[in-house]
């Protein structure tokens, strides 16, 4: 939910903070903005639409002079996407420039109380008052007046603010929006995400919630609320700047489809050790995980879906009860919190707001938690208690791939490691899932390997206007994810369906030629899938059926099969999800969408 950069050196900001922009227009792209300070003044440029727009208004940024600015890439929450609505802002005489990520919930309380005292607005966003609130606080300190603001303005944000009376200086703060101070030597770089700054450095200082910032040329000073120094450690970052290009690929949703046997096997292979699951990241003693009454896996969109699928692979081999819920509901619904349960939050930005919530709640609540989590250092990483690390790398498309395999690939372990230690799997059985686990990298290429199959079959689709999936177990969660990723690039609608669901209602769409993919890992299922599949086709369905190899019965019902290997039955969805994003992102290239960046979507939601 938007991105912001900043830039102290010596070199010309602008192309910097172009640079930085591109790396995190995952976060929002309906418009963007730079202001640099220059000889006295502040250079503002401001363009709705995407960054490329203000990159060719600027030349990427060349026609603006100046060593020190900031800059923002929009998600619009309040106030259309618009050249004004775009950050950055200024106050009225243009002395003080801001860019904002998050929302001023109390906004319309401090525009009222502004106006009353003369201010005039030009936006209609929340964050135009951060600006005219440093102009009423401002005596020449843009530090004080900042720490001023934040206690007036309530809500969520990363703000980095610059003033012409203090030239050789940015001053940033945030609360539940990221924070990263990179310091390099080039100059000093600030972003919402570390990826806005692997080109200068790897060594970043993670800011925390009601830190201040102040961030000259040559110093970086992290400051209290009582305005007194506090002493950081820097955090090296292990990815380089080339994971978070697009190295020759189409797209950098394609580049992570066909890095997914990588990412599985950096999540999985260093917690296998001499035959065991061995997963140090959690401190939960022998005795807790023995005790363990329930759990609870929480997440938003596909890692809510990857969720769905741990509650499937839990309760299979724990027979610990497990409730799956979305982040948004569980932090208002008033959760009961049972004695000896865990609650583990699934997300590979770790910024998610509502999943920040929902694990504060449980923290509130007394609750043990633990994150599994893609970026290292992240929000969500940090408040756990405990964090088990997916090595997918950085994610920019936004429609997530590889790291929703590699969620998968935890809960895998962990739900493994809980059978280790409860005694709930036998020593054979796990020797079994292990090496399944193991194989399922090269299982993965070999359908990536198959990929035309899928790329002529979803050429057939573009035109489509419903499509749906459906499953049985662990394939009805695996349906979730493969509807999801259809509607989010292709803009066609998609529903998931429990196969034995579809009858009670939605079976009343299906229409001469509308197209079902149905998926059939399961081997105890198939029979029920069949039938299923059969209810659908005397209805004039066309049935598309993801099957495992073995299965070659399914020929006799389906219309088109496309194979996976076999693999264990609770793994399954680790394959079935290779077609499922070939096929959204095929129907969506052949639509001539734009895969990475589908209309009104971000990658890292730090809003409600
Ligand atoms: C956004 C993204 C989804 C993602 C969800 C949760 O809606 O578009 O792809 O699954 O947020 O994100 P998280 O970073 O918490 O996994």
């Amino acid at each position: 939910m938007c991105g912001i950069v900043g830039y102290i050196g010596e070199k010309q900001a602008a192309p910097k903070l172009m640079e930085g922009l591109t790396k995190l227009e995952y976060r929002g792209y309906d418009s963007a903005g730079i202001a640099v300070y220059n000889e006295g003044r502040i250079q503002l440029e401001k363009a709705e639409g995407r960054l490329q727009v203000l990159k060719d208004l600027t030349h990427n940024g060349e026609d603006v002079q100046g060593v020190i600015g900031i800059g923002h890439t929009r998600w619009a929450t309040h106030g259309a996407p618009s050249d004004v609505n775009a950050h950055p802002h200024c106050n009225k005489d243009k002395t003080i420039s801001i860019v904002h990520n998050g929302i001023i919930e109390n906004y319309q309380q401090l525009r009222k109380a502004l106006q009353e005292k003369g201010y005039e607005f030009q936006s209609e966003t929340d964050s135009e008052v951060v600006v005219q609130l440093i102009d009423y606080y401002y005596e020449g300190d843009l530090v004080e007046a900042m720490n001023k603001v934040m206690t007036r303005i309530e809500g969520s944000y990363a703000i980095a603010a610059i003033a012409t009376k203090n030239p050789d200086q940015i001053v940033a703060v945030r609360k539940d929006c990221p924070l990263v101070i990179g310091p390099s030597k080039e100059g000093n770089f600030i972003a919402s995400d570390v990826t806005a700054l692997l080109k200068y450095t790897r060594d970043v200082y993670f800011i925390e919630d009601n830190e201040i910032v102040s961030v000259t040329k040559d110093k970086i000073e992290i400051l209290n609320r009582d305005l007194e120094p506090i002493k950081k450690e820097l955090t090296t970052i292990g990815w380089d700047v080339s994971a978070a290009e697009k190295g020759g690929y189409p797209h950098f949703m394609f580049k992570e489809i066909a890095e997914q046997p990588k990412a599985f096997k950096d999540t999985v292979n260093p917690r296998i050790r001499d035959g065991k699951i061995v997963i140090d990241e959690v401190h939960l003693s022998e005795e807790e995980i023995k005790n363990l009454k329930k759990i609870y896996l929480i997440g938003c969109g596909s890692a809510y879906h990857a969720g769905v699928v741990g509650k499937y692979v839990i309760e299979n081999m724990n027979r610990i009860p497990v409730e799956v819920d979305l982040a948004s509901e569980f932090r208002y619904r008033n959760p009961i919190f049972e004695e000896n349960s865990i609650v583990i939050v699934i997300s590979q930005s770790g910024e998610t707001a509502d999943t920040l919530a929902a694990l504060r709640e449980a923290k509130k609540n007394g609750i043990r938690t633990l994150a599994i989590v893609n970026v290292v250092g992240s929000s969500i990483a940090r408040d756990a208690d405990d964090v088990i690390y997916t090595w997918a790398g950085p994610e920019i498309a936004v429609a997530t791939t590889k790291a929703y395999s590699t969620q998968l690939s935890a809960l895998y372990l962990l739900s493994m490691y809980f059978g280790q230690v409860r005694g709930n799997i036998s020593t054979e059985e796990e020797q079994k899932l292990i090496s399944e686990l193991e194989t399922i990298p090269e299982k993965m290429s070999k359908i990536l390997e198959n990929e035309e199959k899928i790329q002529y079959f979803a050429s057939k689709y573009v035109g489509a206007k419903d499509i749906f999936f459906i499953g049985r177990g662990v394939d009805y969660a695996a349906s979730l994810e493969g509807s999801l990723k259809l509607k989010e690039i292709s803009y066609i609608h998609s529903e998931a369906y429990a196969a034995g669901e579809l009858k009670h209602g939605t079976i009343s769409l299906i229409e001469d030629g509308t197209l079902v993919i149905a998926l059939l890992t399961q081997e105890h299922l198939y029979p029920k899938m069949i039938s299923n599949m059969v209810e659908l086709k005397a209805r004039g369905a066309y049935v598309l059926a993801v099957t495992n190899e073995s299965n070659k019965e399914v020929e006799k019902t389906a219309d088109f099969v496309f194979y996976v290997p076999d693999t264990a039955s609770l793994f399954a969805p680790s394959l079935a999800a290779l077609p499922l994003q070939l096929f959204a992102y095929y129907v969506a290239v052949g639509k001539g969408c734009d895969v990475d960046k589908p209309r009104n979507l971000a990658k890292s939601v730090t809003v409600e």
